[in-house]
């Protein structure tokens, strides 16, 4: 099994000013979150053949929101919020992006040199996710664990420092075996996901409340469709509740005031993102029109009082209007007929009488 040379100067200094981080004593006056946060780290590699280098991107989300991104395994780390990059100095994120550089240039040359002792086949992808949670009493976990094509890889132990195979795997057992041979990088990546990774946290968390903790009302829109097969019953009302943030929500029917309970005539798309970082849904209720229910929409959510907001649906409401629409064309449409009829035989009566006078 040949070892990677792990002690190259350049890959020591980096790690050394990032071990040099005053983070393990993270801004003592930086507080433990309100609420239980979590900064996942997503890398995905995809190896081609042995000649090239993988093609990586790193992506780091605070819940669902996007903070930071690495467009390439060697590319300086980009910023989606202007917040994301305070708390650091930028020396400090200079030498935190040498030191992810280093890593993932480790990563890549360990898994091509197990690679061409086995049969594996390119090209192959191999994703990570790494990261940690921060609970308001101020403990914190971490974790990472890797796969290839969507099977597990191997997953490292952060209370042991143990890297764990997935089993029968072959190349897993060897990945494994050569990252548990270099101390020095697990316990250096141990820091980074016990450390750092919970020091952003907490300076996310202070440096972003604005956009954590901002509240977006939803927008709620109650409309009636017809199933393309059934035609007579039964008709499908839906609900449709969009722009909200945070994600958290309460969508109801209510049949004449009562809250219709789960069953097999509700229905729920489940929470969709949009592209602005807020939320959407759309919850289905089949109904018998001819039943004279009253239907409602209720929407719970942060952003709105204690009694949420309320849509009516019913006999009194939209169906009457759209009957009244309905026969105020109808109306308009027997009109400009009889109009048009009028004009036709009046033309007909003229051309005679003018054929009749000779002209
Ligand atoms: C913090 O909270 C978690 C979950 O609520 C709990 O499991 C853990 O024991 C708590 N830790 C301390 C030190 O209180
Ligand atoms: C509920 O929605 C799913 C997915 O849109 C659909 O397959 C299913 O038929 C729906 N069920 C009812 C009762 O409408």
């Amino acid at each position: 099994m040949q070892q990677l040379p792990l002690l190259l100067p350049g890959r020591f200094v980096a790690w050394g000013a990032l071990l040099a981080f005053p983070m393990s004593s993270p801004m003592p006056s930086l507080p433990p979150p309100m609420e239980p946060q979590i900064l996942r780290l997503l890398v995905t590699m995809v190896f081609h053949d042995t000649t090239r280098s993988a093609d990586t991107q790193g992506t780091a989300l605070l819940g669902d929101v996007p903070t930071h991104a690495m467009d390439c395994g060697t590319c300086p780390i980009r910023f989606h919020q202007p917040w994301a990059c305070q708390g650091l100095s930028p020396k400090q994120w200079g030498d935190l992006e040498k030191a992810i550089h280093l890593y993932l240039v480790l990563i890549t040359r360990t898994v091509v040199t197990v690679v061409q002792g086995t049969v594996m086949n390119f090209p192959f992808v191999i994703q990570i996710l790494m990261g940690c949670e921060v609970l308001p009493n101020g403990t914190s976990y971490s974790f990472y664990q890797s796969t290839r094509d969507r099977h597990s890889l191997v997953r490292f132990n952060l209370d042991t420092g143990e890297w764990v195979a997935a089993p029968g795997d072959e190349m897993a057992q060897q990945v494994c075996r050569s990252f548990s041979q270099d101390q020095g990088t697990s316990s250096r990546l141990r820091f980074l996901l016990q450390k750092t990774c919970v020091a952003e946290i907490l300076n996310f968390v202070y440096y972003g409340k604005e956009t954590l903790k901002r509240q977006e009302r939803p927008v709620a829109v109650v409309f009636a469709r017809q199933p393309p097969i059934a035609l007579e019953l039964p008709q499908l009302l839906i609900c449709r509740v969009t722009g909200f943030y945070p994600r958290p929500i309460r969508v109801t029917w209510l049949r004449d005031g009562e809250e219709v309970t789960p069953g097999p005539g509700l229905n729920s798309s489940g929470l969709l993102p949009n592209a602005d970082l807020t939320y959407q849904l759309r919850i289905v209720l089949a109904v018998d029109p001819g039943a004279g229910h009253s239907y409602a929409c209720h929407v719970e959510h942060s952003s709105l009082g204690h009694q949420g907001l309320i849509v009516y649906w019913g006999p009194g409401g939209h169906w009457a209007v759209g009957l009244a629409v309905g026969i105020a064309i109808s109306l308009l449409a027997a009109a400009v007929l009889a109009a048009v009829l009028w004009w036709m035989r009046h033309r007909s009566t003229w051309s005679e009488q003018r054929n009749s006078m000779g002209l």
